[in-house]
């Protein structure tokens, strides 16, 4: 019996052995379509992709390159690999979709050092329906202990010379207009940069749960046209993560699919996040919200006090009464605190004293009177470290008066000499941010952030986030062009939600009296380059849980197209991206969690179009009054952009509508269902 024993034992390893020796292991997603494969040889360590049987991405390299110590990418065998799935739902706090399927296979590779100091580094693939996660972990080993990391050799391999849609690659902004380009051309690119492929399906390049890392932009590989690595953002020594063992890195994510449509829709990279940390939720809340902001941006209004400063008390007790009185339910003020007349010197701002004609005090009670959630405004102007050492003197006071959000800014360089606002050390900035502002019960919408990698998942009150060329680049420079908003939810929007802040209605304010030009990118002849009922529907469009309606609210009295604005929802149900075409167009739908309305939004660049819409969305057996605002006859962003016709219709979910969009147009849809 002991030797029947100690053959089996003995057969066992041999198995094992032979098994842990392999070093080509593949895993392929759930449906079959996406293969990842990675190849552990003397020389390297190499992952490759499939998609339907096609190489989409050949060999390309992993590993890291440190301070002090070899780089770890060769020499390595495979001691082990473990294959499992999972196929869960799970419900989020808000968003464009109450549940989300997480369906996929994983493949995790043991790796170590044949020899030397025998380090270990593990690899997991992750395969989904629509597309790849893989990530790096170094564990806890006797080797190992402070890890200073100055490349991490990711590659991205292509094949073919795809078409790519994305910004270069810059270390302290995403305002930037997206390019088009094929790969042969892009030299570097921040993420998510997208792709039309040329065997016709669709592909997108970002990060997944960026913590206590550097953000990954793209770099064009030396010697190969078609292949990028992975460039992360320095810190100012040179040195691009300063970490410690165990660790592990944000997940590189390609999600693939065959329609552009679907990369809109993919839930990808909340997947790849880790669950909500947030006990109590129950004061998270999406909301609409209006401010005095565009004046500011247009040159009527100033920041810092004066004349014509707008954040007074009166003008804030205007914003809440109309806020109270149209369903909006936020309001903010920027330029309310002292600082702005320092602007550009070090450490301007102390976050907490009004300017004297701002009641902050008086203004948060009325709010509350009003049933108005006031939202507080930071700008740090790039004192990112004076911010964070005054949290819980800021977070606490906004506690106190009862203020459910704050807005931030850190607008020019960051003041830490030395840093990038994409740098580590900035990472690790914003998320301090959102753990602090939690503690109080606050939720966040930072501008000039962190790009969005899905954190909202874990942290449910990191509501919304610029990272992209907002409206206020309409306020002072040659602006926006029409087909900006059809780039931006295939590459920005693919990373999370946008506080795009749209609602402009006097698009031609280049008339304005008393507009004062503050800048030197403002040559006065700006304006916005929309249509209005394109402006409505970039409301459905663009995501984001925090919407800013952002004109000034004398240009929304008495508009009938404001109502669609009060109407509109601000949590789903479930979102569809109906068409879309990269840089043309793209409709979607939303379903309102609270009462079942659907809304639709759909927008064109600078030429017409006629879309042709199914209403197979909308709930069988049900009829719906359709409340269409749609450009007019003669709308055109450039000549006739103000134009707008309201109708109304009753439609069921076997009609098909026929929808016209002006050139530099949308149109924007509230079903409500007929009892
Ligand atoms: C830039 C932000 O994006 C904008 O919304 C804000 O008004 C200014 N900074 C001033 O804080
Ligand atoms: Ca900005």
């Amino acid at each position: 019996m002991k030797n029947i024993c100690k053959f089996y034992f003995l057969l066992l390893l041999v198995f094992l052995t032979s098994f842990t020796k392999k070093n080509v292991l593949t895993v392929r997603s759930p449906n079959k379509q996406i293969e990842a494969t990675i190849e552990v040889s003397d020389d390297a360590v190499h992952y490759s992709i499939k998609y339907k049987n096609t190489p989409f991405i050949k060999p390309s390299n992993l590993g890291f390159e440190f301070t002090g110590v070899k780089a770890l990418n060769k020499n390595l065998e495979v001691i082990g690999f473990e294959n499992s799935n999972s196929n869960t739902t799970w419900s989020q706090v808000w968003g464009e979709n109450k549940e989300i399927l997480d369906n996929y296979n994983q493949l995790k590779v043991e790796l170590q050092e044949k020899d030397g100091l025998k380090r270990k580094m593990n690899i997991i693939f992750k395969v989904y329906d629509d597309g790849i996660g893989f990530r790096y972990e170094i564990p806890k080993q006797q080797n190992i202990d402070n890890i200073s990391i100055t490349k991490e050799l990711t590659e991205f391999n292509f094949i073919k010379n795809h078409t790519a849609w994305y910004i270069p690659a810059n270390f302290d902004s995403y305002e930037m207009l997206y390019k088009k380009a094929p790969i042969s051309d892009v030299i570097s690119a921040n993420t998510p940069i997208t792709f039309e492929t040329t065997d016709g399906f669709f592909a997108s390049i970002h990060e997944a749960n960026l913590t206590n890392y550097a953000d990954m932009t793209l770099l064009k590989s030396e010697n190969n046209s078609f292949s990028f690595q992975c460039n992360l953002v320095p810190w100012p020594d040179g040195v691009k993560v300063k970490t410690k063992a165990p660790m592990e890195t944000p997940w590189r994510t390609i999600q693939i699919t065959d329609k552009a449509s679907e990369l809109v829709e993919s839930n990808l990279i909340l997947n790849l996040n880790e669950p909500n940390k947030l006990e109590d939720t129950s004061w998270i809340e999406p909301m609409k919200y209006i401010g005095i902001w565009w004046g500011m941006h247009i040159g009527t209004q100033t920041w810092t006090l004066g004349e014509r400063h707008g954040a007074n008390t009166f003008n804030t007790k205007k914003y809440i009464d109309f806020a109270s009185k149209h369903n909006i339910k936020g309001v903010l003020t920027e330029g309310w605190n002292t600082g702005w007349e320092n602007w550009g010197k070090k450490d301007a701002f102390d976050f907490v004293t009004p300017y004297e004609d701002f009641n902050l005090k008086e203004i948060a009670e009325y709010a509350k009177l009003k049933n108005v959630s006031y939202i507080g405004h930071v700008e740090t102007g790039g004192a990112a470290e004076s911010f964070q050492e005054n949290f819980d003197k800021i977070f606490s006071m906004y506690h106190d008066l009862g203020v459910k959000t704050v807005k931030t800014g850190y607008a020019g360089g960051i003041q830490t000499k030395g840093q990038f606002h994409h740098g580590q050390f900035m990472v690790n900035h914003y998320d301090a941010v959102v753990k602090s502002a939690a503690k109080y019960h606050i939720m966040i919408d930072a501008h000039e952030p962190i790009k969005a990698t899905g954190i909202r998942r874990t942290y449910p009150n990191m509501m919304t986030r610029e990272g992209a060329r907002g409206m206020e680049w309409n306020g002072w420079s040659s602006g926006n062009p029409p087909d900006h908003h059809t780039i931006l939810p295939f590459t920005r929007g693919l990373g999370g939600p946008l506080d795009y802040t749209p609602g402009i209605f006097d698009v031609l304010y280049k008339n304005a009296k008393n507009r004062v030009k503050w800048n030197d990118l403002d040559d006065g002849t700006s304006r916005v380059n929309t249509t209005i009922a394109k402006q409505l529907a970039l409301f459905v469009v663009l995501y984001s849980p925090l919407q800013m309606a952002s004109d000034l609210i004398e240009n929304y009295e008495n508009q009938p197209a404001f109502k669609f604005i009060e109407d509109l929802g601000v949590d789903w149900e479930v979102s569809k991206v109906v068409n879309g075409k990269i840089g043309d167009y793209i409709t979607v739908v939303r379903k309102d969690k609270l009462n079942g309305n659907w809304f639709l939004g759909s927008i064109t660049n600078e030429n017409e179009r006629d879309l042709k819409i199914p209403l197979t969305f909308l709930e069988k057996d049900t009829n719906y009054r359709a409340e269409i605002y749609a450009d007019g006859e003669n709308t055109n962003w450039r000549t006739n952009p103000q134009e707008i016709e309201i109708s109304q219709k009753e439609v069921n979910s076997k009609g098909v509508l026929d929808i016209k969009l002006a050139a530099g147009g949308g149109q924007a849809i509230r079903f409500v269902p007929i009892k």
